[in-house]
């Protein structure tokens, strides 16, 4: 344990980033790689989004486009909506968060406890609670414009912000590089799940420039596996947060060297076995990445490294099946 903490910091946006990373030996046992997973379930929010939500505040600040009381409003499937609800608290701004009715109640109760407005968009019609299509997804969208218009709010439109993956770039992706190095073997991949394609195309741009022979893959769920082309047979899977069934604006196929598609029983029975033998609690979204850094690291030498990461805390997750 380390016995010197961080300085005190002056507000709680500074404790963001800087997450912690480690290799899972024991879910890997017998294999010959490792996967070292970066824990962004450390952020102030419990999720990998903080870092895109305080980016893409601070830039728009600089180029004058949100100021003192004109509002945030955003599409959030919630954990964009925390980052940008911690943000908002801390620097006073109104935020108004559109979300589908398909997502878990925990990230609705958290956004209102942050003092953030939800507005809740039913789902498509026969939709699955727990299960957020691209359908349910364009419903959102819609209002969310409606409501930019309504109240001349300012949109950070993570899907088409460059801040988001400039945040991954610039953060994110170099600290994975160093902790990689600092502790591991060689760096052999970096294993992703896709929503906006964020995370994936920010740290695989990091990573490239420092090492160019480092594959990066794409994690896709197994009906929805748009990014390798295929067909799409199910687009209701319980990937919350990813996996949308259509090429994100950010993506950069020049980044992707493969992809690599979990089913919802695989994602599940990771994340599980992440929290029973790593003690580890994720969510959906980190036990695919997890299912796949796995798979990787049985086909690598011994010794290699698979970075992959924790999108968010399992916490956010009770209400589901995941862990009952
Ligand atoms: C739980 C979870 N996993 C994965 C992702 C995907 O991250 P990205 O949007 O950077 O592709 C998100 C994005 O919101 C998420 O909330």
């Amino acid at each position: 344990m380390p016995t010197v903490a961080p300085p005190a910091a002056a507000n709680v946006l500074e404790l963001i980033g800087g997450t912690p990373a480690i290799f899972l030996d024991r879910l890997g046992s017998g294999v010959p790689g490792r996967v070292l997973l970066k824990l962004e379930s450390a952020n102030p929010g419990g999720s990998v989004k903080d870092r895109v939500a305080a980016r893409c505040i601070a830039d728009a600040e600089a180029r004058g486009e949100l100021r003192p009381g004109r509002p945030v409003v955003e599409l959030t499937s919630g954990n964009m909506g925390i980052g940008l609800a911690i943000a908002c608290a801390v620097k006073g701004y109104r935020l108004v968060a559109v979300m589908s009715s398909g997502n878990s109640s925990e990230r609705r109760q958290q956004l209102a406890a942050y003092g953030a407005e939800v507005v809740l968009v039913p789902q498509a019609a026969g939709g699955v609670p727990g299960k957020v299509t691209g359908a349910d997804l364009a419903l959102v969208e819609a209002r969310t414009r409606e409501l930019v218009r309504e109240l001349d709010g300012w949109r950070p439109d993570q899907f088409a912000n460059p801040s988001n993956t400039s945040a991954h770039e610039a953060t994110t992706g170099p600290e994975l590089w160093a902790q990689a190095r600092t502790e591991g073997g060689p760096l052999r991949a970096f294993v992703a799940i896709v929503g906006t394609g964020g995370t994936f195309v920010g740290v695989a741009r990091a990573l490239k420039v420092r090492e160019p022979t480092i594959r990066c893959l794409a994690v896709e769920p197994v009906g929805a596996s748009v990014l390798a082309g295929r067909p799409i047979t199910n687009p209701g899977h319980k990937l919350q947060g990813a996996g949308y069934a259509f090429v994100p604006p950010a993506w950069q196929p020049s980044l992707c060297d493969g992809t690599v598609a979990i089913g919802d029983e695989e994602a599940t029975a990771t994340a599980r076995e992440l929290a029973r033998r790593e003690g580890v609690l994720g969510g959906f979204s980190t036990g695919a990445n997890v299912a796949a850094a796995l798979r990787l690291a049985r086909e690598v030498e011994a010794g290699a490294v698979i970075a992959t990461i924790a999108c968010d805390t399992g916490l956010r997750y009770l209400s589901t099946d995941l862990y009952g």
